[in-house]
């Protein structure tokens, strides 16, 4: 009786202490699961072995004993030589750079690295927080035909009520100017001497000579040297309702080291303006051909070396080009019917890059700033250039409201508060069918309107190391057959663990030269 009671309570404090240590194993390790380890044993090959599960890892060690699973969870592999272990690839996140909000850092973390098994998704928070002080470059771009005269003269004279309205939305602001008129030919322009020298003669106003763009004060914090840019500038005119607006906005946008763009900044051009403008196709009247090109035409007085040799641009190009540069545009327009042709603009083919707004008064144009920089912050869009990697497929969250994730890359309303965004990376295609580098890439998370990112380095699952070691001197297998991965991959007419023996029937023969992704299979030992 006594022994009895001592053998259950023995037996008990056994099965407690295997509980026990069986719980600890499976909270600690989600491998050990019979569902998992099944899945293991049903995989002959090191490369099944690898795909199925990352749990499942694969010994090629020769003098793993006969009949021992080589496709096993790490638990069961204990008894393998380390160096003839294939260990499968874990997939996962490291944080690689997580700086600090700042003034210049708006999006947190800098670099992650992202490990990826085909077609297993794995996602990337980050945060994006409005920096109250973001630096911000705004290019002032004044039309200065006679019709403009009023708003040259008012932006004389609003110097103090820019700077405070500037210093309102961020302390670390800088300007820059350059005016435009139009191509100087017919007829476009007058061609006569005198007027071509003069173009408002016969009139109250005594014009400068017409010019398509001249660039005046690179990018300055000095808002007194600004003011004194646009003092100094003359009134000119040309002969059509329409300009040549879309030439300086070009060159404005591929003079980037000229003009002094930074690259760290909100980028801004104001174009005020009581015209409609030229495009592709306007310039052929005045001879100007050739399509324009993103090289930079400005001479060193910062004008337009070219302006009747090359066409007005496109829309498209331009929009292009306020993409990749990561600018934005503020059309300021001065009659309310000419409104509604940049308001189609901006609607159907500049989008979130422009913003446009009645000039109703001069003093006016620092509201239209305001509102269009308002328009640009209040919105964060994350996207990533696939072009270059369609083996990778990614979608966005984002919980604009704090109260949860919806598929989105977009936020709009955005205020001083953190923005949390998930982003899930798929790898869609087997890395050996990727070619290049198969095992390693670079991504980038970008926001639409400023040049920060995220850089994504992607590291892929590999393919078996061990198919490419193959033992010099093996004696395990006969006949000429190789070891490899732990199997004997035998030559043709030969089958068996080994390669002991002859193949007799056409079967036997089929099995044997059985092909796989382009190699013999290794289990033609199997037959
Ligand atoms: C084992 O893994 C399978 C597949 O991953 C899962 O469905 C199952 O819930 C797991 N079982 C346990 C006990 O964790
Ligand atoms: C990534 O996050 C989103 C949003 O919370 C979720 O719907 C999705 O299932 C997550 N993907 C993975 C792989 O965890
Ligand atoms: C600056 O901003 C404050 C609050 O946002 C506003 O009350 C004030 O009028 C602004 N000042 C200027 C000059 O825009
Ligand atoms: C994506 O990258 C390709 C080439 O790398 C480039 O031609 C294209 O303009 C880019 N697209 C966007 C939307 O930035
Ligand atoms: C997600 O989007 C749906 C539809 O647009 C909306 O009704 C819901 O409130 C959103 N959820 C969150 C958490 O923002
Ligand atoms: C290839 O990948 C390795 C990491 O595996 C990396 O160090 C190397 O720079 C990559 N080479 C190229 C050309 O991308």
């Amino acid at each position: 009786m006594h022994l009895l009671k001592l053998y259950t309570s023995y037996t008990t404090i056994t099965l407690y202490i295997l509980l026990g240590f069986c719980y600890f194993c499976k909270a600690s390790d989600p491998c050990s699961n019979d569902t998992i380890q099944n899945l293991c044993w049903q995989q002959e090959t090191c490369e099944e072995c690898l795909q199925i599960h990352e749990c499942c890892h694969y010994c090629y060690d020769e003098v793993y004993p006969i009949g021992r699973r080589r496709c096993n969870t790490m638990n069961n592999l204990f008894d393998c030589n380390a160096d003839k272990l294939e260990r499968n690839f874990q997939s996962g996140v490291d944080i690689e750079q997580n700086d600090e909000y700042t003034d210049k850092i708006q999006i947190r973390p800098q670099n992650v690295k992202v490990r990826l098994r085909y077609m297993e998704p794995e996602n990337v928070t980050f945060s994006y927080k409005p920096a109250k002080n973001y630096a911000l470059d705004l290019y002032y771009l004044g039309d200065l035909s006679v019709s403009m005269k009023d708003n040259l003269e008012t932006l004389k004279k609003i110097g103090k009520q820019l700077t405070e309205s500037l210093t309102n939305l961020t302390k670390n602001y800088r300007l820059a100017y350059g005016s435009f008129l139009d191509k100087t030919a017919m007829p476009f322009y007058f061609t006569d001497a005198q007027r071509y020298e003069n173009p408002c003669l016969n009139s109250e106003y005594n014009c400068e000579t017409g010019y398509l763009f001249k660039h005046k004060l690179d990018f300055t914090p000095d808002m007194g040297k600004f003011i004194q840019k646009v003092s100094d500038s003359k009134t000119t005119a040309n002969i059509d309702d329409l300009d040549g607006a879309l030439d300086a906005i070009l060159q404005i946008l591929v003079c980037g080291k000229q003009v002094g763009w930074n690259p760290d900044t909100r980028k801004i051009i104001v174009l005020a303006t009581d015209s409609l403008l030229h495009t592709a196709g306007d310039g052929l009247l005045a001879g100007a051909v050739r399509k324009p090109t993103e090289e930079c035409l400005l001479d060193e007085n910062g004008e337009h070396r070219r302006p009747l040799i090359y066409d007005y641009p496109d829309i498209g190009q331009i929009h292009d080009l306020l993409r990749n540069r990561k600018v934005n545009i503020i059309f300021a327009v001065k009659n309310p019917e000419k409104l509604k042709y940049y308001n189609r603009l901006r609607k159907e083919l500049l989008r979130d890059f422009a913003f446009s707004g009645e000039l109703v008064a001069d003093e006016h144009i620092i509201d239209l700033i305001e509102k269009g920089y308002h328009n640009f912050a209040r919105q964060v869009n994350f996207f990533a250039n696939l072009t270059e990697h369609p083996h990778i497929d990614i979608k966005f969250f984002g919980d604009c409201e704090g109260i949860g994730f919806n598929e989105t890359n977009l936020c709009y309303n955005v205020e001083n508060n953190e923005i949390n965004f998930k982003v899930q990376i798929t790898l869609i295609e087997r890395p050996a069918k990727i070619g290049a580098n198969n095992s390693w890439d670079t991504i980038f998370i970008e926001e639409k309107n400023i040049q920060e990112r995220i850089e994504v380095s992607l590291e892929y699952e590999k393919p078996c190391e061990c198919e490419n070691y193959i033992k010099p001197d093996n004696t395990i297998c006969e006949n000429g057959g190789t070891f490899v991965c732990g199997y004997c991959n035998c030559p043709q007419g030969w089958k068996g663990d080994t390669c002991e023996l002859r193949c007799e029937t056409e079967d036997d023969y089929d099995s044997c030269r059985q092909l796989k992704d382009g190699h013999v299979s290794t289990i033609c030992h199997m037959q």
